[in-house]
């Protein structure tokens, strides 16, 4: 195929057993939701290009490099979304949720998009299941959610590791930053160029930062944790205790800091040893929705990675026997009924479009791993019964289709 047809780098097919490992990961996911009395939305794809500028914060990856921008017709950016946090907080203010409940438990799931450089679980396009709590400030809703992360790893059977620390809140992180940006003033001649850069603007990111340099230079540095107001204290170790109750396996990592800018308090990171990456992610954001014009609203989310997750789980091999009809000569009408009379019985009936002789039908059944075929002939059609064949077996008998 021309190159100019394929498609784009980093947007990719999700075909075969992929897919199959793709629906294990939202059906379970989804599964484990219902049981918690999440309640399903659907967000658009698309939204205004500040509204994810303003959330995220203009300082990150995100809104710098990888966000997918373009004019409307009136000349207004929209962006395609790289997240759903932005959307779903939009959402909430837009449709008045607050005067409908007080709090409120909600997912979405679908394609999220960031100009990223593509590697193995990285894309362009990818598929998050985002899940958003509004209206909870209690720290046993932040141990729930992390609860969930370990019961969809546990569902799954994939190894990975739960990590959490505190951000702290408006009180206590300008302090916090203060210290931080003065501690980065002293090691500045040992951080990578782009750490130098943000080290004002941005501070939290440099703990963050893979350059082996700068994990050194931060190894000394100031802890948010050692820097939490009493209120952030107790709700960090509430969420600890709670967690110890739920029988959730984490480890603390003061120098988790997340990529995106709304963050207070509790947040975590569901990390496999294999990928090298996070396969959820989330936290407390307990301002972003008075930020845009809401009421004051706690809340709470995070996301799955649905690809990543998807790259480590196994699927069984689809054990579900195939009817595979093979009509011979002028008995298509009989043979679209017997498929009708198998399919409403619950069983999975295929009409072959193969043609051919029967034993080149019967090669492609048994290539394909079809478990029946029923051969129809004229002398079938007649008699008012089908040729039965267990492909397993062997063994062929003539049953009428109602009998099969
Ligand atoms: P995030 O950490 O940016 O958080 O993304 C969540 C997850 O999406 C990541 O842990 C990863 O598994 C997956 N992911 C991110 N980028 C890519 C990519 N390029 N290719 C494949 N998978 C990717 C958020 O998006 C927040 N909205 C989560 C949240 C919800 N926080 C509160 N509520």
């Amino acid at each position: 195929m021309p190159e100019e047809f394929q498609a784009p780098r980093g947007f990719h097919d999700i075909l075969g057993d992929e897919l199959k490992r793709f629906r294990k990961v939202t059906s379970t996911v989804r599964e484990i939701l219902r049981r918690h009395n999440f309640e399903e939305m659907i967000l658009p794809v698309v939204e205004f290009a500040d509204l994810f500028e303003r959330s995220i914060g203009e300082v990150t990856d995100i809104v710098q490099k990888e966000m997918f921008t373009f004019e409307d017709k009136k000349g207004r950016r929209l962006a395609l979304r790289p997240e759903g946090t932005a959307g779903a907080v939009r959402a909430y203010i837009q449709n008045r949720l607050y005067t409908k409940r007080v709090y409120h438990k909600l997912f979405y799931e679908g394609p999220m998009f960031r100009h990223e450089r593509p590697q193995a679980g990285r894309y362009r396009q990818f598929h998050q299941i985002g899940v958003e709590v509004f209206g909870a400030s209690q720290p046993y809703a932040d141990a729930e959610l992390i609860r969930i992360c370990q019961d969809i790893l546990e569902a799954l059977d994939v190894k990975a590791d739960i990590e959490i620390n505190s951000l702290g809140c408006r009180v206590c992180r300008p302090a916090y930053r203060e210290a931080l940006v003065e501690y980065l003033g002293r090691v500045e001649d040992k951080l990578c160029s782009v750490c130098v850069d943000r080290k004002e603007r941005n501070p939290l990111r440099v703990l963050d930062c893979k350059v082996e340099t700068c994990k050194e230079a931060v190894k000394e540095a100031p802890k948010m944790v050692d820097y939490l107001c009493e209120e952030c204290r107790d709700h960090y170790a509430k969420v600890r205790e709670y967690l110890e109750v739920l029988g959730v396996r984490y480890r603390e990592n003061p120098n988790l800091v997340r990529g995106l800018d709304y963050y207070t308090r509790t947040v975590f990171e569901v990390v496999s040893p294999d990928l090298g990456s996070a396969v959820i992610a989330g936290g407390r954001y307990d301002y972003l929705v008075e930020e845009f014009g809401g009421p004051p609203t706690p809340a709470l989310g995070f996301a799955v990675g649905v690809e990543r997750l998807a790259l480590l789980v196994d699927v069984p091999e689809d054990k579900e026997p195939v009817y595979f009809i093979i009509p011979f000569g002028d008995v298509i009408h009989y043979a679209l009924k017997v498929a009708e009379i198998l399919r409403k019985k619950g069983k999975v009936a295929e009409i072959s479009y193969r043609g051919g002789n029967l034993r080149k039908q019967l090669d492609f059944a048994n290539r394909m791993g079809y478990r029946y075929t029923v051969i129809i002939g004229e002398d079938e059609v007649r008699e008012g019964v089908v040729s039965l064949k267990d492909m397993e077996t062997g063994e062929q008998v003539k049953v009428r289709p109602e009998e099969i």
